[in-house]
């Protein structure tokens, strides 16, 4: 699914990476931590292209770092469900239409849309508020609405970028949750956080960022912690 080979990446002057190989295979839940400026947003960014590796390789499903045209990026975005710290919901459109949005840009036919829209929106919880503008909607709710955004398009993986940072601990772990189900179903889920209540009570794989290098962790003890 996702893999790593004799990957370098150097951004100004700092070596971010340095000749790193990984592997994701398909339906993992993995989390990414390290310490801040260690390279994970870049990580992310590097899956979705908006930076390439130096040396080596980075490959997604069917795309590799090293042949893709800049035509192709938005095809490959397409089977990448992203989710930020920050909402980023059009205020001015409701829950349904914020989701409905990434499916019209591609030409989804309207009756179609409304199908798979509830669909997400009810995986996320959120069906009763599918009339609702993002402002009147908690924190946790807003980053429900921009997961249901994330699946409606039934990606290849979930990339989410500290999705829990702006959450109160009890709603992020709700929000941990959600992603956790929705994983379950197949989906490859990749999350970044700083928060390790959350990695205790929601498993997962670990990938540490550290020294230009990813590599496995285990799951520290609360005592330990
Ligand atoms: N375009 C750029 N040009 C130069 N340096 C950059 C650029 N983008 C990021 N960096 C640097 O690369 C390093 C890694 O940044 P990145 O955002 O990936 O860290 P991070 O692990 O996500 O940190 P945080 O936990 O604070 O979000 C940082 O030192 C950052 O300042
Ligand atoms: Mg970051």
């Amino acid at each position: 699914m996702i893999t790593l080979t004799n990957l370098s990446l150097q951004l100004g002057r700092r070596q971010i990476f340095e000749n790193v190989n990984l592997n994701i295979p398909r339906g993992e839940f993995v989390y990414i931590v390290g310490a801040s400026g260690t390279g994970k947003s870049s990580l992310l960014k590097m899956l979705y292209m908006d930076i390439r590796p130096d040396k080596g390789q980075i490959q997604i499903g069917d795309y590799h770092s090293d042949t893709i045209v800049k035509k192709e990026i938005p095809n490959l975005r397409r089977h990448l469900g992203i989710v930020f710290q920050d909402f980023r919901l059009f205020d001015d459109r409701t829950v349904f239409e914020n989701v409905a949005f990434v499916l019209e840009v591609t030409g989804v036919k309207k009756k179609l849309i409304a199908k798979k829209v509830a669909e997400a929106l009810s995986e996320v919880g959120l069906s009763q508020k599918r009339n609702e503008m993002p402002v009147h909607l908690s924190g946790g709710e807003q980053q429900r609405v921009v997961i249901a955004r994330a699946i409606v398009r039934e990606p290849y993986v979930i990339i989410a970028d500290e999705p829990t940072g702006n959450l109160d601990p009890k709603v992020a772990v709700e929000i941990m949750g959600l992603l956790k189900k929705i994983n379950q179903r197949g989906i490859t889920v990749l999350t970044v956080t700083h928060d390790y209540s959350l990695v205790q009570k929601i498993p997962g794989r670990i990938l540490q960022i550290k020294d230009g290098q990813i590599f496995d962790v285990a799951l520290k003890t609360s005592s330990s912690n």
